[in-house]
């Protein structure tokens, strides 16, 4: 079981129609995958779940337990500020140190509405995962102009990066 993280809190976020075709990607390859979405973490979560009050929200606690117990991830990850969302980072705080992530395996797919795709946001994350002892797959697709290049049933229409997530799905599977 993959678990697939769209990386931002925000309301109709792409990165949730994002992870939903890739949830869609992987299940072709015969992959099955389960979405975690930080839009439904409790919107108090940074002063209620964390640091002193680590294990007192029941609600952040199934979201940490599900990271705990899962052993791949797939952080679906828009490039908010040149790097990657505040709320994703506030959220690995809040989950168990030092055994979370470490000898587990992650894919990061980036997205952005200019033309990096999350470039910087996907080597950021690199460095704090690996710091956690999670090993990252060296593919890591950056769909840059995001909007130019999905419809409005959310399908996207660059041929290469269905390309490139279609290749990073199976070598993830393989991983
Ligand atoms: C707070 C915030 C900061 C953003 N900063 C950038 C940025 O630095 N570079 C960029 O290309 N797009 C930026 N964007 C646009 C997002 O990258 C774009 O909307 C993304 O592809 C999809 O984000 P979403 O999942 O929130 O819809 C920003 C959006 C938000 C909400």
């Amino acid at each position: 079981m993959i678990t697939i993280v769209c990386s931002t809190n925000r309301n109709d976020a792409l990165s949730y129609q994002i992870s939903l075709l890739y949830q869609q990607v992987l299940a072709d390859l015969g992959a099955e995958s389960e979405i975690l979405n930080l839009n439904d973490l409790p919107a108090d979560f940074a002063f209620s779940a964390l640091y002193e009050n680590s294990g007192k929200n029941e609600q952040f606690n199934t979201f940490s337990t599900h990271m705990s117990q899962a052993q791949k991830y797939v952080f679906i990850v828009p490039e908010y500020n040149g790097s990657f969302p505040g709320v994703l980072k506030t959220f690995i705080d809040g989950l168990e140190y030092p055994n979370t992530f470490k000898n587990k395996k992650c894919a990061l797919v980036g997205l952005s509405s200019g033309v990096q795709g999350g470039g910087l946001a996907l080597s950021h994350l690199t460095d704090i995962f690996n710091y956690c002892g999670m090993n990252v797959l060296a593919l890591k697709p950056k769909l840059a102009r995001i909007e130019a290049h999905i419809d409005g049933d959310f399908q996207i229409t660059n041929n290469l990066y269905m390309q490139l997530l279609k290749e990073q799905a199976e070598k993830f599977i393989e991983f």
